[in-house]
């Protein structure tokens, strides 16, 4: 099959190449002419593992190339994807759909022969109806059908999610459009991933449904995490315990500093604003969108508060800047409203990503950038742990404790055991891991 890819963001560039290693003949658009030039000559323009490897082979098979001008591409299409970004917009929190309302017109004037259109970028219900609306009027002789295919990629496992999905859900009334679609994903046949096809517009909702139980189900470990701390509960045994009920399942249920990412704080905001303006508020996802940004800032307040109360011209060393491992994704990081609570509380910050610096950099003005984890620590009152980077995982303690100047150690997504830290000294605050019982998160 023939596949115009339009967007070589993160979902394009990630759904276009494993596509392209599916067997099928894909076509990355993108306008940003520098962004394709560095693909053409090998350079991601975001840290995905695997990625490059994937994009290099699929390019030396001749299945995958890259354009800034979509026209031909489209023309020669069978399935023609938008990928493009859907920024929440600045004062209202709805999903900004201009950039694939601009590429639906685009795409209208270079289609030829029977195309199906396909939204992959997360848009609000009923976006699919304007998409075609729009082709019909630029385009009233085209032959097409709209097609809403959201994505579920995590970041850092992106391609895995891709070639084996959970589901793949396709939202069409079109029969033709629908034996596409299937074309498309025949290769994931193998894998016996379920293909969904329903409605358009439950399609689109089913996305962000999908987005919103999960945030729910993260926010609410994080309230039982604190509730865990106020009355000496193990938060750890408490989501291994209820975890373990099939109906609940156990992912999902880490407590941390609360929600980030490209997605989550976007997608809880804008599924909130579509379901106010339909006149059938979701309050429990309000909800769980207000808790999740008090949340993050009141993590350098337990930070303030592991240091004894004040952290006023304090080094506070931080580890994992990044929304979470295998990224370099800063967006709606809670590295970012942490930062600035301590530097509001009066500490220096020093922090250390092994892939995020370079993102981080501009967003987190006064803040030093160390080279290592060590020279992180070096001199520090505190060190905290943001994010759970495999790095971190197995951490000299006695090194780490000799090079910092204090012996705190407060971390944020429970990658310790607390017992063994006290053994190296240090006074470790975990998330939800009260000091009323001896229960142990691995046992
Ligand atoms: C998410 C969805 O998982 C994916 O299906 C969708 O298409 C896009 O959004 P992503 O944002 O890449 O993917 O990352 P994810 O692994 O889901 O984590 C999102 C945030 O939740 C991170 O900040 C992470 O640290 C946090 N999280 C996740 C927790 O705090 N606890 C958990 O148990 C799981």
């Amino acid at each position: 099959m023939r596949i115009a890819m339009t967007g070589a963001g993160y979902v394009g560039l990630v759904s276009g190449a494993c596509l392209a290693d599916f067997g099928h003949e894909v076509v990355c658009i993108d306008h940003d002419p520098a962004k394709i030039a560095a693909l053409e000559a090998g350079r991601m323009p975001i840290f995905e593992p695997g990625l490059d490897a994937l994009v290099a082979d699929n390019v030396r098979q001749g299945r995958l190339s890259f354009r800034t001008e979509l026209r031909e591409a489209v023309a020669q299409a069978d399935a023609v994807f938008i990928a493009v970004g859907t920024p929440s917009r600045r004062g209202d929190g709805f999903a900004d759909l201009s950039y694939v309302y601009e590429a639906a017109r685009e795409i209208a004037g270079a289609l030829s022969g029977y195309t199906v259109v396909v939204t992959k970028s997360t848009v609000p219900v009923g976006t699919g109806d304007e998409v075609e609306r729009i082709i019909r009027e630029a385009n009233p002789a085209a032959d097409f059908a709209v097609v809403s295919n959201p994505e579920f990629l995590r970041e850092g496992a992106a391609i895995g999610d891709f070639k084996r999905p959970d589901r793949i859900v396709v939202g069409t009334e079109d029969a033709r459009a629908e034996a596409v679609m299937r074309e498309v994903y025949r290769p994931l046949y193998l894998n016996a991933a379920p293909i969904l096809v329903t409605g358009r517009r439950t399609a689109e909702l089913t996305k962000y449904a999908a987005n919103a139980f999960l945030a729910a189900k993260i926010t609410f470990i994080n309230e039982m995490a604190d509730l865990c701390e106020a009355v000496g509960a193990d938060v750890q045994a408490v989501a291994r315990g209820i975890g373990l009920d099939k109906r609940i399942g156990g992912k999902f249920l880490h407590a941390g500093p609360g929600y980030g990412g490209s997605c989550f704080p976007k997608d809880t905001l804008a599924l909130a604003k579509t379901a106010q303006d339909a006149g059938t508020p979701l309050r429990l996802v309000e909800t769980v969108v207000a808790v999740n940004d008090q949340r993050k800032r009141a993590m350098a307040r337990k930070v303030v508060r592991a240091c004894g109360g004040s952290v006023r011209g304090k080094t506070i060393a931080l580890l994992g800047l990044t929304f979470k491992p295998d990224t370099d994704d800063m967006r709606d990081a809670p590295s970012l409203a942490i930062t600035a609570g301590l530097q509001d509380a009066g500490a220096s910050v020093r922090a250390y990503d092994p892939e995020g610096i370079e993102q981080a950099r501009p967003l987190l003005p006064g803040v030093t950038f160390a080279e290592d984890i060590y020279s992180c620590a070096e001199g520090a009152d505190a060190l905290v742990i943001v994010t759970e980077w495999n790095a971190f995982r197995a951490l000299d303690l006695d090194r780490l404790r000799t090079a910092m100047r204090g012996a705190v150690l407060v971390d944020l997504r429970n990658i310790y055991d607390p017992a063994i830290a006290a053994q190296h000294g240090f006074a470790y605050q975990g998330i939800g891991r009260g000091q009323g019982d001896m229960s142990s998160p691995t046992r």
